[in-house]
């Protein structure tokens, strides 16, 4: 339709979306369906921060706030930087938007032109190269194979950068494969970084407090404190609160970054619900002792499905270092048919025919940018995902 922007032809609705969307069809048609699409905890929001919400709102702080944030909020989030992650910054280095999605998309509305390239690692969160892409730049993606633990090299980060490289975006915990990068690991890549003064990181830390076993989450800025006047840290409470529904999320950076973003938030949507800010300092600065005990759920989950899915022949799982994602590979179930009659002649059909012919709801991995595998998100209860990881080997066992 010509009336409609040419910018949109090259961007695609959000698949993962896709997916819980055609999910909930099929549920309301009657079929039994398990859902492993959803990229949120199962959790409720804790108390406190509720109860945060409901003083604010009986206080009357229910009117326009400063556009990138109320000073409470700043201050908790400087706060936080100092407390888990050995950054100082200053107020006026904050942003506070509408969930980190809008964060993001501010900082790239805020810095590319025509033919500003962003490296962004494969597999990746779905909005990053269609974020880099309404905004005008060039996603530019390095794979990061199952064989690299779903990590990219500093080899590979070196080779692709070039004179028009504008921001290398970084993903650790990573959506959707769960996987988290090392002090050495991250170090190897900021070295390269130093090598390359044009090139801006954008870090999107939302699963920094999702980290199992005895993985240790670090951010570029802490690594490396020579970037730290190149580097934006995004990060948010949907996740690590539970709050997916509040839209909060945040970054730090160099003030005159900063302030170009709230250019862009001020023409838009102007402050995030004033309520969810109030919500939001106390995630900050109340207890974190939630944290702790929810994460020895997702280690359990994590466990129990890369254990069960490992099972199914023709899949392969690696146990990653945190988020509630995994993401196996189906390599091996490629040309294959299954029960149903379906050619699994890709990760989109292995997942279509899985819904379909099993009622469980998964994304695949051409999504991500990183085929042929699928995600599961194991934010749901283990009666759940064991029933979905039992019905996925019963649909390996049939594929013939
Ligand atoms: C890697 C990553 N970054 C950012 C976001 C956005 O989070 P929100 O906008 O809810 O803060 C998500 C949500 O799925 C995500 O997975």
């Amino acid at each position: 339709m010509t009336f409609l922007s040419a910018t949109l032809d090259r961007v695609k609705p959000s698949p993962t979306i896709a997916v819980t969307t055609k999910a909930a069809e099929l549920k309301a048609a009657g079929r039994d369906v398990i859902g492993l699409g959803a990229g949120e905890p199962d959790f409720d929001t804790p108390q406190n921060i509720k109860d945060a919400a409901i003083a604010a709102i009986n206080a009357g702080k229910t009117k326009y706030t400063a556009v990138d944030g109320i000073p409470e909020l700043k201050q908790a989030i400087c706060a936080k930087f100092a407390r888990d992650n050995g950054l100082t910054y200053s107020p006026a280095q904050v942003s506070v938007g509408t969930g980190g999605k809008q964060v993001l998309y501010n900082a790239f509305m805020a810095t590319l032109n025509a033919s500003d390239e962003v490296i962004i690692p494969a597999p990746y969160w779905v909005s990053y190269p269609d974020m880099v892409l309404l905004a005008g730049g060039t996603p530019v993606t390095v794979e990061a194979t199952l064989e690299a633990n779903f990590k990219i090299t500093a080899e590979q980060l070196e080779a692709a950068i070039t004179p028009k490289t504008k921001w290398f975006l970084f993903n650790s915990p990573s959506n959707p494969t769960g996987a988290g990068y090392s002090w050495d690991e991250l170090k190897a890549l900021t070295d390269v970084l130093l090598r390359h003064p044009h090139v801006w990181v954008m870090t999107d830390d939302m699963y920094e407090h999702l980290a199992y076993d005895d993985f240790a989450f670090c951010t570029p800025a802490q690594v490396e404190p020579q970037l730290y006047d190149r580097t934006l840290t995004v990060n948010g409470v949907s996740k690590a609160y539970a709050m997916t529904g509040w839209r909060i999320g945040y970054a730090a950076g160099p003030e005159a970054l900063i302030k170009a973003m709230r250019k862009v938030q001020s023409q838009s949507t102007s402050n995030p619900c004033s309520v969810s800010q109030w919500a939001a300092v106390e995630a900050l600065n109340g207890t974190q002792d939630f944290l702790a005990p929810n994460n020895e759920i997702f280690t359990r989950r994590r466990d129990l499905v890369v254990e069960m899915l490992n099972q199914a022949p023709g899949i392969v799982c690696p146990k990653p270092e945190g988020a509630f994602y995994v993401y196996p590979s189906i390599a091996e179930c490629i040309g294959k048919t299954s029960a149903g009659g379906a050619l699994i002649e890709n990760d989109e059909a292995f997942a279509t025919a899985l819904l379909e012919e099993k009622g469980v709801a998964v994304v695949f991995g051409a999504a991500f940018g990183l085929s042929p595998n699928f995600r599961v998100s194991y934010a749901t209860s283990d009666e759940a995902l064991k029933e979905a990881c039992q019905r996925i080997i019963d649909f390996c066992n049939a594929l013939k």
